[in-house]
């Protein structure tokens, strides 16, 4: 693959917290189209390998290159702003707003409204408010919320809230979507679903870079495969390498409960 298909580069990022060493020395990069995995036990760093990629850190060491051009040390926003847009571990919704207005929420991010303009209500106003509302909807119908899209978030089951606040950072036009742990709390059969939906969006243009556990859907929808243990690159390849890599096996996946799943 060219250098044009890349479209995030981690070279030899690095954090530490006091003592503890989160992430050191990591390299790995992400190439359009792909849908890579980051994966490893507890505590490894993935979360941090997340919150240094979307500026809520800035690494101690190393860069973050965006397409060529270095986002490590931006805000949160201006890394937003380039399309790189995420979920969290632990869903983040508007309490008390229905479906459709976390969704719209997700969406105002990129409106490019001024504020003046909203004032006088223009009618350029009215229709990009209309088309908006109408791209919102398309997402509801592709994520299968249709039927909830006037109830409030918080008030759905688990599974469905996950559904939400991917709908509401797609809302955002992700050029990269970022999920972490999206499959954390669903069942059997929701985690099935989120596979196609995880496929439908790679399908739709957009890359996608996940932290799961849940071996069902980092096996079954990745190309790519990063493992970090102690924050550092354990491994890397396609799943089925991954899989049958000893030190994976020993770190990680020879630790997990569902593992002859894993071997399945
Ligand atoms: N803000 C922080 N201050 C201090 N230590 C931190 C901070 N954030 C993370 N850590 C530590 O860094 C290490 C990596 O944490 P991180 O949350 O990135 O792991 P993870 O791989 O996402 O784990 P999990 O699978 O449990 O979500 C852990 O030891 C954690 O306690
Ligand atoms: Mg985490």
């Amino acid at each position: 693959m060219s250098e044009t298909d890349t479209l995030l580069t981690l070279d030899n990022i690095g954090i530490s917290f006091g003592g503890l060493r989160a992430v050191d020395g990591l390299d790995f990069s992400v190439q359009k189209g792909q849908i890579v995995g980051l994966i490893g036990p507890n505590g490894a760093g993935k979360t941090t390998v997340f919150n240094i990629i979307t500026g809520v850190y800035k690494p101690t060491d190393g860069a973050v290159r965006w397409k060529g051009r270095e986002i490590s040390g931006l805000p949160p926003y201006k890394v937003a702003d380039c399309g790189i847009l995420r979920t969290f571990q632990t869903i983040r919704l508007f309490s008390g707003m229905s479906v459709l207005e976390n969704v719209l929420a997700g969406q105002h991010m990129r409106t490019k409204q001024t504020w003046w303009a909203s004032l006088l209500n223009t009618p350029g106003q009215r229709r990009e408010e209309r088309a908006l509302r109408e791209s919102c909807m398309e997402i509801i119908e592709r994520l299968d919320l249709a039927d909830v899209a006037n109830e409030v978030a918080t008030s759905l089951p688990y599974g469905v809230q996950r559904r939400v606040e991917m709908a509401r950072t797609l809302a955002a036009s992700p050029e990269l979507l970022i999920l972490d742990e999206p499959a954390a709390g669903l069942n059997d059969q929701e985690s099935a679903e989120l596979n196609h939906t995880i496929l439908g969006i790679r399908d739709s243009g957009i890359t996608v870079l996940l932290v799961e556990h849940d071996m069902n859907v980092v096996m079954r929808v990745t190309d790519n495969i990063v493992v970090i243990n102690f924050g550092k690159k354990i491994a890397e390849g396609d799943p089925h390498s991954v899989r049958n890599n000893p030190k994976v096996i020993e770190a990680y996946l020879g630790v997990d409960e569902d593992d002859d799943e894993v071997a399945a």
